[in-house]
């Protein structure tokens, strides 16, 4: 069964049918004020910072699943009805939902009524703006009664949902004309307030939520609505809402909009006031002024639009198919500015509540994010360089707000230093901008230890080098990126946290072969990068550590068929053939085939053959093979999962790519490709009832072949898998990768494929690129021209600026 389909021309995914497997969400908004909307509707707001900032209330893991959001109620007389059709669920006559970039529009129709509802965040605005389409479909007069909806956070999304014997007497909300204002605790420590406005004459409205709900009844059937008579509360304390009330009247085919503005606002510690105990709305006033009638707000909707055209139109794909063209050139880009924005915090799996910006996390997010704002990405790098610790540890996580380290989570994750330098080595070749290798960039937040951003590169690598194990191999510490992996946990108390306990890591020689990959990887990267600034004494000594840390890899790391995982606390062996459980990983396996590491010797070769024997399966390759069926205490996490879930032998999208660039460096295009597609989201469209989460992203985990329900996806939007995917398809299949010294063409393709166009905008110039494969090969570049001059190589060099440039491709 399918729930809606994808319209390419306009970049939306149609939503036909509410009742989806799962609220298939959408993000408005792309800078400072960000909400989440479902196809219902569903949903919440917040400046920032999902944590510290949260405008509007949600309830996770509810019943019914996704109550909760902004809600419109109409009253004909007859029915009570959402445009969304949550959450009365009175059945529509039509119903449609159409997720876009950065905007959603909800469309219900019932007895001759048409309620079309618009929501986006417009461009630099610290606001979610719902334009209201109300039609008369019918032949005759339609009166009807019309309520909005939305309930207020206490701002501190964490204490609001516990805090009770607090809460229930401080919130305070202010009414002036169309406009109620949430204040709560604006009196005292907080200087910014929220507002819910519509830009019409209104005929009453209700700010105390259980007056208006009532209190035995649910969002369902609210009594005011159902009385069809708002009663003017006042909220003080208990839950303050906001309603407005319109009494609508149409004849026959008129349409009134509606603008409904949900916004935020921050004032001087000393201009808060209007007069004693009455806010200063003067910024608020400002943005309801910029958005009073239906035609500014079509204007922003417009800007908005523009905004996306510049952003996909860095990266376009003419391949001659559909899927993968919309895939490349929308959905996975799309999904890479979300991770960008959001790092793994608000989503409807992450409560926005628990985890801030990963360290990890956020440099692999700028993978794919890069070439859409470089100076964004450019931005973020140093706010996630400036948590680093001085000896090249790094705070795993950091808040948003206030770009501050997170201590409860600390630091001691040792993959954490490596990902710096993909993220610092990303931005330099997207964008061809040294200079921020100078930038002074502080550690620990602290300005007095400023150094510059090369040296944090410098301290990153080291920090590898200077945490080895008995083997040589760089010390795992907490856990690398497999965060499941706790190697120094040993827990038996079920209220210790995985990954921040360690019982006993005092003399671990636990290692990772994982973190062995990456820095071998990267470690290139760093050398080149040494050779291009003229250090020749830094990139030999960078040199010796990696050549050092290759023979380490293949004398200690190897297992006869594949690359192992890891070693324990105690020096065994993790991710062997000696093992019961876990004989085969996926990440190491990638990290180590990515790095060519052993390749002459045939490892990389094997490695990925017993990747494709053991851990393929029909909806990708599962993470370790067999499953852990029992707890190992000594692997912690991991082991807790059941079979075919999540670290433990699911589908974990993320590290998919890795065996694909692997599968190219080999240059089996077809294997590379054929993974691709497995859990590539436009290919796998037709399985949306089992596949649960939303059809147009990569979920985080798809259940894997020892799971209940194989093919059953999780954690949906805000996953490494964006990145990465977009990384492996765009920089290693189809073979465009941005270098330091310019673009580099070499693609690994199915070989039946005659070839494919790309449109690539670089460093201030366009690339059409047309790739032609004649003799039917995966692998080779036979002859690049640029302009009809044939260059020497597979670097296309950087080139004039604001020029157009015709480069073709032969492969053979
Ligand atoms: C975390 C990542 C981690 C991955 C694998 C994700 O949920 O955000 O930091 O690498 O899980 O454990």
């Amino acid at each position: 069964m399918k729930y809606g389909h994808f319209d390419d021309a306009t970049r939306e995914y149609v939503i036909t049918n509410p009742q989806t497997p799962f609220p298939w969400i959408n993000y408005l908004g792309n800078k400072d004020f960000f909400s989440l909307i479902s196809n219902t509707a569903g949903g919440y707001s917040f400046y920032k910072d999902a944590k510290f900032r949260r405008l509007n209330r949600y309830r996770y893991n509810n019943v019914p699943m996704d109550d909760g959001g902004r809600y419109f109620y109409i009253n004909d007389g007859e029915n009570i009805w959402n445009p969304g059709w949550k959450p009365s669920k009175t059945e529509l006559d039509s119903y449609e939902c159409r997720h876009g970039m950065n905007y959603t529009k909800i469309k219900g129709e019932k007895n001759g009524i048409s309620a079309e509802v618009l929501f986006f965040v417009p461009l630099n605005t610290w606001a979610e703006i719902q334009k209201v389409t109300l039609s008369n479909t019918s032949n005759e007069v339609k009166k009807f009664k019309f309520f909005s909806y939305n309930e207020w956070a206490l701002w501190n999304a964490a204490s609001d949902m516990e805090n009770f014997q607090r809460n229930f007497s401080t919130g305070e909300v202010e009414i002036e004309d169309s406009v109620i204002y949430h204040k709560t605790e604006y009196r005292e420590r907080r200087n910014h307030f929220a507002y819910y406005s519509v830009n019409t004459n209104i005929q009453g409205f209700d700010t105390d939520r259980e007056t208006f709900v009532g209190l035995y009844n649910s969002h369902a059937n609210p009594q005011v609505v159902s009385a069809g008579k708002p009663t003017n509360s006042h909220a003080h304390g208990w839950s303050p809402i906001a309603s407005h009330y319109i009494e609508v009247e149409l004849q026959p085919g008129e349409s009134k909009d509606l603008v409904f503005v949900l916004g935020y606002v921050e004032n001087d510690e000393d201009d808060k006031w209007e007069s004693k105990g009455i806010i200063n709305k003067t910024k608020a006033k400002e943005v309801l002024e910029r958005f009073n009638t239906a035609q500014k707000v079509d204007a922003a909707l417009a800007e908005l639009k523009a905004y996306w055209d510049t952003i996909l139109n860095v990266f376009t794909i003419d391949s001659g198919d559909d899927r993968l063209d919309r895939q490349v050139n929308i959905w996975n880009q799309y999904q890479c500015m979300i991770t960008f924005n959001f790092s793994r915090s608000a989503s409807y799996f992450e409560s926005g509540i628990g985890r801030g910006m990963g360290f990890r996390d956020s440099n692999q997010d700028l993978l794919g994010f890069v070439h859409q704002a470089p100076k964004r990405a450019r931005q973020r790098v140093i706010d996630i360089a400036s948590t680093q610790f001085l000896d090249g540890g790094c705070y795993h996580q950091y808040q948003p707000l206030t770009k501050r380290g997170n201590n409860e989570v600390g630091g001691g994750f040792n993959d954490d230093p490596m990902w710096l330098i993909l993220g610092v080595t990303s931005y330099i070749k997207e964008s061809g901008d040294f200079t921020i290798l100078d930038e002074m960039v502080p550690f620990d937040n602290d300005e007095s230890l400023a150094q510059s951003m090369f040296n944090h590169l410098t301290i990153s690598f080291n920090h590898v080098i200077n945490n080895l194990g008995p083997n040589k191999l760089p010390l795992i510490g907490r856990a690398d990126w497999n965060d499941c992996l706790n190697l120094n946990c040993f827990s038996n108390d079920p209220n210790e946290s995985f990954q921040t306990t360690e019982n006993n890591s005092e003399g671990s020689k636990a290692e990772s072969l994982m973190i062995a990959g990456l820095f071998v990887y990267y470690g290139r990267d760093y050398i080149e990068l040494c050779k291009l600034l003229g250090k020749s004494e830094e990139a030999a000594r960078a040199q010796n550590e990696v050549d050092t840390m290759v023979k380490s890899i293949k004398e200690n790391g190897w297992d006869g068929q594949w690359f192992l995982r890891a070693y324990d606390f105690y020096g065994n062996k993790i991710g062997s053939k000696e093992n019961e459980e876990g004989k085969i990983f996926i990440e190491s396996n990638g990290w180590c085939t990515m790095a060519k590491i052993g390749n002459d010797e045939g490892m990389c070769k094997k490695a990925l053959d017993a990747v494709k024997e053991r851990l393929d399966t029909k909806y990708g390759i599962v993470l370790n093979n067999p499953a852990y069926t029992k707890y190992h205490i000594e692997m912690g996490e991991i082991s807790t999962y059941p079979a075919g879930y999540k670290e433990n032998a699911g589908i974990f999208c993320h590290n998919n790519p890795w065996i694909m660039i692997g599968e190219t460096e080999l240059g089996r295009g077809d294997i590379a490709y054929d993974y691709y597609t497995k859990i590539s989201p436009a290919f796998i469209e037709d399985i949306q009832e089992l596949h649960k989460t939303e059809p147009y992203v990569y979920s985080q985990m798809i259940a894997g072949k020892d799971a209940f329900k194989p093919g059953e996806a999780k954690n949906s939007w805000l996953t490494g898998t964006a990145a990465w995917n977009y990384a492996a398809i765009t920089q290693h299949i189809l073979g465009i990768k941005p270098a330091f010294k310019g673009l580099e063409i070499n693609p690994c393709i199915p070989k039946k494929w005659d070839g494919f166009k790309v449109k690539r905008k670089f460093r201030g110039y366009t690339l059409n690129i047309d790739v032609k494969n004649p003799n039917h090969v995966s692998k080779g570049v036979k002859q690049i021209s640029i302009d009809d001059n044939v260059i020497i190589g597979d670097l296309i060099p950087v080139l004039e600026k604001n020029k157009e440039y015709a480069v073709k491709v032969v492969m053979g």
